[in-house]
């Protein structure tokens, strides 16, 4: 019945007498209307915001993992506020490095790096490889006795710790595909070949519990396991990956990235750990910043069942719903503080029945085909995860700021859907 908790909104929010939204001081309803719907809107202030407080936290050891949410416009904004921006694939190397990132400021990630992403980022000079496997050193050892200048790197290791969150999203614990597990001895004998290869300069540790956890408990606790092992190692920095989790939906609350630095650091100082902390924050940082905006097409009460309301969009522009159950809420930006009594199922407009963007939406009791209808909280994992399925083209990304609006990612259109067409 509420209204959509005003925490869900972005940091320049602002809601008329009328009820209108606004962000950036721009009108929501006429931003659909200026450059179409779906359309995700970022507030841009929440964004620079949100680096600054990673910045006060972790100093020079804050990057962005750009895996939330990447475009050029984006490792700009990023990196003008201080960040390093935290890459996890050749592509996502590529995009930062042409967006003007200096490659000193990146650090590779990915449990299967190819000779040509290693090659790549060796010639480039990135700041750091995080080295997940036995094979991806035996190429960084072949590429350095090939000539290329060996890189600082960080061993990533797999605490066993399982923090609370999807099962598709939890990376720490033993049973894992990413990094070198700590029970098995294989995270000390990745330590120990790496300390001793010529081909790199070890420099630290690395460890990602998961993502979207809301118990800064699972951060201490894999600090406490990390502690036995990297103080002995006395290397000089420890990376905490990211993963602080955000609030989607009513009755959510997540930590703040300052409260989670806070955290972090006293419990790195109290395991004795010294080396400098780093993170690589992504949804924390992106998630809250943006909202989706839809057009109502069809609105179908089904006697006795329920009311399916469908979207111009759906699983191609946020397959979160889908991949793994997210819930998220749903309101009308021309009613932002109306009371939300009918009970409506949003769905997409793609060929399947699990095309579902709110599951179990509220929404005012007068909405109609043709709303402008919103989806709060969509800046991580949406846009990045965007498909073209049914052949279905991807959203404009609009920056908003200040009352300008500045398209950052053009809506793809139908010739676009044919130019990889051989
Ligand atoms: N560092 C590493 C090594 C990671 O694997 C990840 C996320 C991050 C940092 C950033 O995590 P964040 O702060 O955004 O939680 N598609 C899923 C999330 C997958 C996250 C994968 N790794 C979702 O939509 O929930």
């Amino acid at each position: 019945m509420t209204p959509l908790p005003r925490h869900l909104l972005p940091d320049t929010a602002e809601i008329s007498g009328g009820g209108r939204l606004s962000i950036g001081g721009r009108d929501l309803v006429e931003l659909a209307g200026e450059f179409g719907t779906p359309l995700f809107v970022y507030d841009e202030d929440h964004l620079r915001a949100r680096c600054r407080e990673a910045v006060a936290a972790f100093g020079d050891g804050a990057s962005y993992a750009a895996k939330a949410f990447l475009c050029r416009a984006m490792a700009r904004l990023v990196h003008e506020e201080g960040m390093g921006i935290d890459v996890a694939s050749g592509g996502e190397l590529h995009v930062a490095l042409a967006a003007g990132v200096p490659a000193a400021r990146l650090v590779l990630h990915g449990n299967n790096k190819s000779e040509a992403e290693l090659a790549r980022a060796l010639d480039v000079g990135v700041g750091r490889i995080v080295i997940d496997s036995d094979d991806e050193l035996d190429r960084i050892e072949a590429l350095v006795a090939a000539g290329a200048t060996p890189p600082q790197v960080l061993v990533r290791v797999t605490p066993g710790v399982e923090a609370h969150t999807h099962v598709y999203v939890m990376t720490g614990q033993a049973d894992s595909k990413f990094g070198f597990g700590l029970a098995s001895g294989a995270a000390a004998a990745a330590v120990a070949r790496a300390t001793a290869s010529p081909a790199v300069e070890l420099v630290g540790v690395h460890a990602h519990i998961g993502s979207n956890v809301f118990l800064l408990s699972s951060f201490t606790q894999a600090v406490d396991v990390l502690a036995d092992f990297v103080v002995p190692l006395g290397l000089p920095e420890l990376s905490l990956g990211g993963g602080l989790g955000v609030a989607y939906v009513e009755g959510e609350q997540a930590p703040s990235i300052t409260d989670w630095g806070a955290v972090l650091s006293k419990a790195c100082a109290e395991a004795g750990i010294t080396a400098r902390i780093s993170a690589e924050p992504g949804r924390a940082i992106s998630a809250g910043a943006a909202l989706t905006l839809y057009t109502v097409g069809t609105i179908k009460a089904l006697d006795g069942i329920r009311t399916y309301l469908a979207v111009d969009g759906g699983m191609s522009d946020n397959p979160r719903p889908v991949l793994y159950g997210s819930g998220y809420e749903a309101f009308l930006p021309r009613a932002t503080d109306a009371e939300r009594p009918r009970a409506v199922r949003v769905v997409g407009k793609h060929c399947e029945s699990g095309d579902v963007v709110v599951a179990d939406a509220r929404l005012p009791a007068d909405v109609a085909v043709g709303d402008v209808l919103a989806t709060p909280v969509t800046g991580a994992y949406g846009h990045s995860m965007a498909s073209n399925y049914n052949k279905v083209t991807r959203p404009a990304v609009v920056f908003v700021s200040g009352g300008d609006a500045r398209v950052v990612v053009r809506r793809e259109s139908l010739d676009d859907l044919l130019r990889l067409d051989s």
